[in-house]
């Protein structure tokens, strides 16, 4: 696989910005235009009137000692979310190269396509959710760049199967990219293992889900060194601030409390899910490797919008027909659960 000629012209050959902190972090800093007396407030962030570090070094050295994985095999994103819009504009060239979606998966692959001005090529997957081989393999074409797949898969909540995704890899002359937003709910699971042979996957996963960080937007890359320089030439400068930094540094000294969160959010699925069982409403429970699970209901767009009277807000997906009758419902906490429980009990 010759990545290289995988790339857009214009960033293979792009020198990027050079910015005052690329080189120099230490010394009498007078080469960004930066306050030099301090920042305006207190905090237990340290040198916050100074910028961070665009190379990303000690999260990424904390990430790769948490991983076991060569650093430079590592990028940082504001959420996982500019991980995705990233290497499309790495790889895909605007109203030329074209990507290949099977759905239904995570909305933002297509958003993110089509803000690059990327046509979509979109395929179902199949009757169990996984990859349909032979749908996605008519779609390619000499202008398909890459091929976007979602493990647990967001709305429908499994895994698809490793061996599939490796055969892919080994034949499709382009990028396999694998959100594992959802990895750490079926850890031993992620594609990770196989990284190492494929040259061309890139997977990407978030600190939003089952670290409880959300609100900080952080997600990261694991890919070969070629890619992950490639990224950090078109990534902005600045882009995971230092209090970020801090907080996600933090979080990977503390991934104990992650693997908590983890156990109690599997047994407050299961115990949803048991429960869900009993209302003769509920048609099936598809089988989920994440903190969600997708239901199908008599009729769900009225128990959608019951619940949202309600005040409980679950999701529901109008644009695929084979889960416009399912909700998509979070795991909660125990009280959260209890009462989502009961007020669909109500409705018996
Ligand atoms: C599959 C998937 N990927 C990525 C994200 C977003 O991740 P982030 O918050 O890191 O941008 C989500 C959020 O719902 C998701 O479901």
């Amino acid at each position: 696989m010759e990545l290289e000629k995988l790339v857009r012209k214009n960033i293979l050959n792009l020198k990027p910005y050079t910015s005052a902190r690329d080189k120099y972090q230490d010394g009498i800093l007078l080469d960004a235009n930066e306050n030099s007396l301090g920042s305006v407030i207190e905090s237990d962030v340290k040198d916050l009137n100074r910028y961070p570090d665009p190379h990303q070094k000690q999260l990424r050295k904390t990430l790769s000692e948490y991983l076991k994985i060569d650093m430079l095999k590592l990028i940082f994103g504001v959420g996982s979310d500019q991980i995705i819009d990233l290497v499309i504009r790495v790889f895909c060239e605007p109203g030329v190269s074209n990507v290949i979606i099977p759905q239904p998966t995570y909305g933002v692959f297509k958003v993110a396509c089509d803000i690059n001005n990327i046509e979509v090529k979109e395929c179902k997957l199949d009757s169990n959710f996984d990859i349909d081989m032979d749908s996605v393999s008519k779609l390619v074409n000499n202008q398909t760049k890459m091929i976007f797949l979602c493990s647990p898969n967001n709305p429908t909540g499994n895994l698809f199967d490793k061996q599939k995704i490796k055969s892919m890899a080994e034949t499709f002359d382009g990028i396999i990219f694998i959100d594992e937003a959802y990895i750490e709910f079926s850890e031993n699971n992620s594609f990770l293992s196989e990284l190492g042979a494929l040259k061309n996957v890139i997977i990407s996963r978030t600190f939003s889900k089952a670290w409880g960080l959300a609100g900080v937007r952080c997600g990261y890359c694991i890919a070969d060194k070629f890619i992950i320089n490639l990224l950090f030439k078109v990534k902005d400068p600045y882009s995971i601030s230092r209090p970020t930094a801090d907080l996600i540094v933090a979080a990977l000294n503390n991934s104990e409390k992650m693997n908590e969160f983890v156990f109690q959010i599997l047994n407050e699925k299961e115990r949803l899910i048991s429960e869900l069982k009993k209302l003769d409403f509920v048609l099936k429970i598809y089988p989920s490797d994440a903190n969600f699970v997708l239901v199908k209901m008599k009729n769900a767009n009225e128990i959608f919008n019951y619940l949202n009277q309600k005040s409980i807000r679950v999701r529901i997906r109008k644009d695929d027909e084979r889960i416009a009758d399912c909700l998509r419902i979070t795991a909660g906490n125990t009280e959260q659960n209890d009462l989502l429980i009961k007020t669909l009990e109500e409705l018996k």
